[in-house]
């Protein structure tokens, strides 16, 4: 399913959506919000689909951002349902999935773009990306996860920084505090995003999403991460992929995993 908004396609287990709005830098309006939303949720619920890949049309931007002309006349509480229902709708939807989720940066990110990059698993950046929350220099904060999201990945200190000075970073300096996983020329991108999904595909999709769901359960409110670990693992055992990745290495074949 495409609509005008995301594009998608399907290639080898690799669902890829492109956010389709160059004139306004692909920039997230309710009507992006919406498309976006309910294209991964179909990626999701396809069984041909194992990992899914978020980018931007053009060579310009990812995501320049939430649309700021859509909300410039907005009060207080259109501004906090703004914020509720996108984090409710897209970006906790995004982190949640048990399918990863790879962001691959073609451009600038801002602020919901750059948001949108972190509720991510992972991210791919061509070294023309540029990255950064502008919030601060139009009299508003993060409020797609960025406060939260940022801090998580590249530490407090950095955090800070960025979402404080709003300034700018590039691809190499993304990559040196950790806020991107890769950096590749632009014109690599979409191959250097594939191998990584690729790599992904190659390994039982349960341990996948139970990993996901491990490594997510230390950033909850009240939740042992340790703990949650401890259940998870116990529950692979019960698994067909894990009796299957068992026997193929002691058979020194490659797993066929089915998937449960
Ligand atoms: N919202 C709405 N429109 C946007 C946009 C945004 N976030 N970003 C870019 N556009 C539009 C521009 O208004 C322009 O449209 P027109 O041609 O109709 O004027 C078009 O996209 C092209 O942009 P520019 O002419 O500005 O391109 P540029 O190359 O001169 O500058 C840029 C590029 C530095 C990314 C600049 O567009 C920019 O600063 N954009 C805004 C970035 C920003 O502040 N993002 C944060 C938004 S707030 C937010 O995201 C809140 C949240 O957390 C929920």
């Amino acid at each position: 399913m495409s609509s005008t908004l995301i594009h998608q396609t399907k290639l080898a287990g690799i669902c890829t959506l492109t956010i389709q709005r160059p004139e306004a830098l692909n920039a997230l309006n309710a009507a992006v919000i919406r498309a976006l939303a309910e294209a991964i949720q179909s990626a999701q619920s396809d069984a041909e689909v194992g990992v899914i890949v978020l980018t931007g049309s053009g060579e310009k931007a990812f995501v320049a951002g939430a649309d700021i002309k859509e909300f410039a006349d907005f009060d207080a509480e259109q501004g906090r349902h703004l914020a509720d229902h996108g984090q409710e709708l897209l970006f906790n939807r995004i982190e949640r999935s048990g399918k990863p989720i790879i962001a691959a940066i073609n451009g600038f990110a801002l602020g919901g773009g750059l948001e949108l990059a972190l509720a991510c698993h992972m991210r791919v950046a061509s070294d023309t990306a540029r990255m950064g929350f502008p919030e601060v220099s139009l009299g508003v904060i993060p409020g797609y996860g960025g406060t939260q999201r940022l801090p998580q990945v590249v530490g407090k200190g950095k955090a800070m920084e960025m979402i404080l000075t709003a300034r700018m970073v590039g691809a190499e300096e993304a990559l040196q505090c950790g806020l991107v996983n890769q950096v590749v020329p632009l014109s690599e991108l979409h191959a250097a995003t594939e191998k990584m999904a690729q790599r992904i595909l190659k390994n039982s999709p349960t341990a996948v999403e139970t990993s996901i769901q491990a490594i997510l359960a230390g950033y909850e409110d009240g939740v042992n991460g340790f703990e949650a670990e401890i259940e998870c693992f116990g529950a692979s055992f019960e698994t067909e992929d894990f009796q299957e990745g068992t026997q193929a290495f002691i058979n020194k074949r490659k797993p066929n995993f089915p998937g449960k």
